[in-house]
């Protein structure tokens, strides 16, 4: 049950994949919203975060999750860019994340910038799944709407299935070749030492249950393992975009991926030139499934905790920089904490 669901972090899941081949769009489906008609020229630009809670995650998985067996509070999910300039904001997000998803569009299959997120996952040795994304589009697809993937498979023909097997073993023999040993997700014991590759269709939701499922039980075993997870200590986050706000001047849309920042701590923020010294004004939170970089209507909170997209109102953010560090002072060291910054810019 949820023993200590309010001490334990939430974990950062970042999406990572080639232009187009879905990832925004899987997250939509996911939030129940439409972002990406929201995007310019229909790709994204920037990194995302959405927190979405577990009884949004269990109602969507259905059978598959059970909340009980759950400690923990959701998922952060970050979007990341797949075009192929945005190399700088891939890497940035893919080391936010505790676990990922790589998203391969499953006609497509495998592209230079799926060997880019997949070289970022190797090299941070993070955990992740495959989504195998658009099966919808194999030709005779016969759709159920948000349906787990065993269910769909039976409502397939024998030659729809095996296209779709087909380009799913292209991908399983892809990642083997990039030294991944990599299985269906339903035959993988051991999700640490073996790729899971979920088929999913960010249309139509089929697999999405599934893709959940996995997504749960992996970061799940792996906070647990990995982490002694303390979300009381000074929060300490990364910079996602800077912006002008109504009201507020200049804010710093961050993710905190450790510890807390309340709304009377004082914050170190790299600057342009040298490390900036401040104090919160606000702390303003996106509603539960809103993407921190489309919301508009933030809720003021005292304090928060990681994992979490958070907008930080503070005076002298002029001079803050999209991936530069932000720590809380709080009970530490001041001189200690600007160092701190400084050695990470
Ligand atoms: P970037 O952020 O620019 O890297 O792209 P993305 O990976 O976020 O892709 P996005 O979600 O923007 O989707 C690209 C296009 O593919 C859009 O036109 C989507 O509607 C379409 N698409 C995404 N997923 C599916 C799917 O499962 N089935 C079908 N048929 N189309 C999809
Ligand atoms: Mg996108």
């Amino acid at each position: 049950g949820a023993r200590n669901s309010t001490s334990l972090r939430t974990p950062i899941v970042a999406v990572l994949g080639h232009v187009d081949h879905g990832k925004t769009s899987l997250l939509d489906k996911i939030r129940g919203s439409a972002v990406i008609e929201g995007e310019a020229g229909a790709i994204t630009q920037h990194i995302g975060a959405t927190a979405v809670p577990l009884d949004v995650i269990s109602s969507i998985a259905g059978d598959l999750v059970d909340p009980d067996d759950f400690d923990l509070p959701g998922l952060l999910f970050i979007d990341t860019p797949g075009h192929h300039s945005f190399t700088t904001l891939r890497s940035r997000g893919g080391a936010l994340a505790d676990i990922a998803i790589l998203v391969v569009d499953v006609n497509d299959g495998f592209q230079p910038q799926t060997l880019e997120a997949l070289d970022i996952l190797k090299r941070s040795e993070t955990p992740f799944i495959v989504a195998a994304n658009k099966i919808d589009t194999v030709p005779g697809w016969n759709a159920t709407e948000d349906s787990p993937i065993n269910a769909t498979y039976e409502a397939q023909t024998d030659r729809v299935s095996s296209r779709l097997d087909e380009s799913l073993y292209e991908i399983i023999g892809n990642l083997s070749d990039e030294g991944f040993s990599a299985d269906l997700y339903w035959r993988v014991q051991n999700f640490q030492r073996n790729v899971g590759v979920v088929p999913v269709s960010a249309m139509t939701g089929e697999g999405v249950p599934d893709l959940l499922t996995v997504m749960m039980g992996l970061s799940q075993r792996y906070m647990k393992e990995e982490m002694e997870i303390d979300v009381t200590g000074p929060g300490v986050g990364t910079v996602l975009e800077v912006k002008e706000e109504k009201g507020f001047g200049t804010t710093i849309d961050t993710v905190l991926y450790d510890g807390t920042i309340r709304a009377d701590d004082q914050l170190v923020v790299g600057g342009m030139n040298e490390p900036i010294v401040t104090d919160v004004r606000a702390l303003l939170q996106p509603r539960p499934l809103a993407e921190i970089r489309t919301e508009s209507r933030f809720e003021k909170v005292d304090e928060i905790s990681a994992a979490s997209g958070i907008k930080i109102a503070a005076p002298e953010l002029e001079d803050a920089m999209a991936g530069a560090p932000v720590r809380v002072v709080r009970n530490r060291d001041l001189d200690e904490v600007i160092q701190e910054v400084e050695a990470e810019l």
